[in-house]
């Protein structure tokens, strides 16, 4: 299976991905944005003059590694630390030619390029490894815990993992869809046969095709490449939050958290008083796979994890006046206003739009959150005690990480 799987990649390097747009625009997300990394998985306090050294396994056209690499080179020139490791290992050669442009277009020097499986990790690119990313490629292994094993075992001791993997609900549709497409597929068919072919299903499928009204599903219309991997993939599966918790512990791993957390949060979707004090009341894992069951849209997971026995000890919290909060996304002043107008935060992700309560007084507190002032110096700007400020700070650091939109770092 490893070889058809090869074969699609070469024939169709995933994403579509032009290296002269590298001119134009640095394409940034999660998992591997390295504040977010840094919050997630080294509790906000990563020294990066320390050298760092990360495994992209299953790199495809480069996104997760050009932003990785990119914020680490421009770290090592800020702090004049020394050169950080990205190494990037792919199963397919026309991928790795797409990520080796887009690396050369930005002059990137820190990355060391590796063709073969990740399931030979041990012997191409061993570890140990601060950080590990693996974006939407475990769920295209024959078995993904024994891929996953693999990259667990190449961690250093500090290490953790970016995964995505495919969401089961948000993908409705999907996999009736490719096994029809296997019924009606002569064997001998080319990749671009299979594509015309998917395209003609695709203008036939009636109204009430679950596919069809699938909202969330676009990748078939972003060109080939997208088709092939929605809908002619050789092996694929999708994962519910309970299937990522039994798959993380085939490993020893646990989640850190999902991203963005606040779609994991059940209390995010419910207005009922009743039905809120029940959600509650619940693990809160089972939280994050009841929210799964409400949101519905979730057609990927991203997630940190690390292994089981200082997973919890990994995530920044706002116990320490030296941690610096920083905004991804949002200017200051801009969120301050909106927030004492209105009293809440209204984000929209797929078409899921959440109304969240803001705490009192979060304005003026985010007014001051600059990336450069810590905590300790906030607090005293707005005259209060430590203590003062941290009852305050709370809720408000929630309702922000909760949309992913604030970092912790030292
Ligand atoms: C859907 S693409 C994702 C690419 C990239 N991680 C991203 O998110 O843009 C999956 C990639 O995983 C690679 N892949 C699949 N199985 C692999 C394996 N066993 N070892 C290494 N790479 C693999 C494929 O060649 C392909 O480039």
């Amino acid at each position: 299976m490893t070889d058809a799987v090869q074969q699609q990649y070469e024939a169709y390097p995933y994403p579509a991905r032009d290296p002269a747009e590298e001119a134009q625009r640095l394409i940034s997300g999660s998992p591997s944005f390295l504040p977010e990394v840094n919050h997630y998985l080294f509790a906000g306090r990563r020294d990066f003059r320390q050298p760092f050294r990360a495994l992209i396994a299953g790199g495809g056209t480069g996104d997760g590694l050009i932003q990785l690499a990119q914020f680490l080179q421009l770290t090592s020139q800020q702090l004049g630390g020394p050169q950080h490791e990205v190494v990037y290992l792919d199963l397919s050669a026309a991928s790795r030619r797409i990520a080796e442009a887009r690396a050369e277009a930005r002059g990137l020097t820190n990355i060391r390029f590796i063709t073969g499986s990740l399931l030979d990790v041990a012997k191409l690119a061993p570890g140990p490894y601060d950080y590990i990313e693996s974006c939407g490629v475990l769920h295209h292994l024959a078995v993904p815990a024994i891929g996953l094993a693999c990259l667990a075992t190449q961690l250093g001791p500090k290490g953790g993992l970016g995964l995505m993997l495919y969401g089961s609900y948000g993908r409705d549709g999907v996999y009736p869809l490719q096994t029809a497409l296997r019924q009606l597929m002569p064997d001998e068919a080319t990749p671009e046969e299979k594509v015309a072919l998917a395209r003609r299903l695709l203008s036939d499928l009636p109204e009430g095709n679950a596919f069809r009204r699938n909202p969330f599903l676009n990748d078939h219309n972003t060109g080939d490449a997208g088709l092939y991997d929605l809908l002619l993939h050789t092996q694929d599966r999708a994962y519910t939050v309970p299937e990522i918790i039994e798959l993380l512990d085939s490993s020893d791993l646990e989640p850190v958290a999902f991203i963005e957390p606040c779609r994991y949060d059940p209390l995010s979707y419910l207005k009922d008083s009743g039905l809120r004090e029940a959600a509650a009341a619940l693990p809160q894992l089972e939280q994050a796979a009841l929210a799964e069951r409400l949101c519905g849209s979730l057609k990927t997971h991203v997630l940190y994890a690390a292994p089981r026995h200082r997973a919890a000890a990994c995530i920044a919290w706002p116990d320490d006046p030296a941690l610096i909060p920083g905004l991804r996304g949002l200017p200051a002043a801009a969120l301050a206003a909106s927030l004492e107008k209105t009293g809440k935060l209204v984000v929209t992700f797929e078409r899921d739009r959440l109304e969240l309560l803001a705490p009192e007084g979060a304005g003026k507190i985010a007014a001051l959150i600059d990336g450069r002032r810590n905590l300790g110096e906030i607090a005293a700007a707005l005259g209060m005690s430590w203590m003062e400020f941290q009852n305050a700070y709370a809720p408000l650091h929630a309702l922000l990480t909760g949309v992913n939109r604030l970092y912790l770092r030292v």
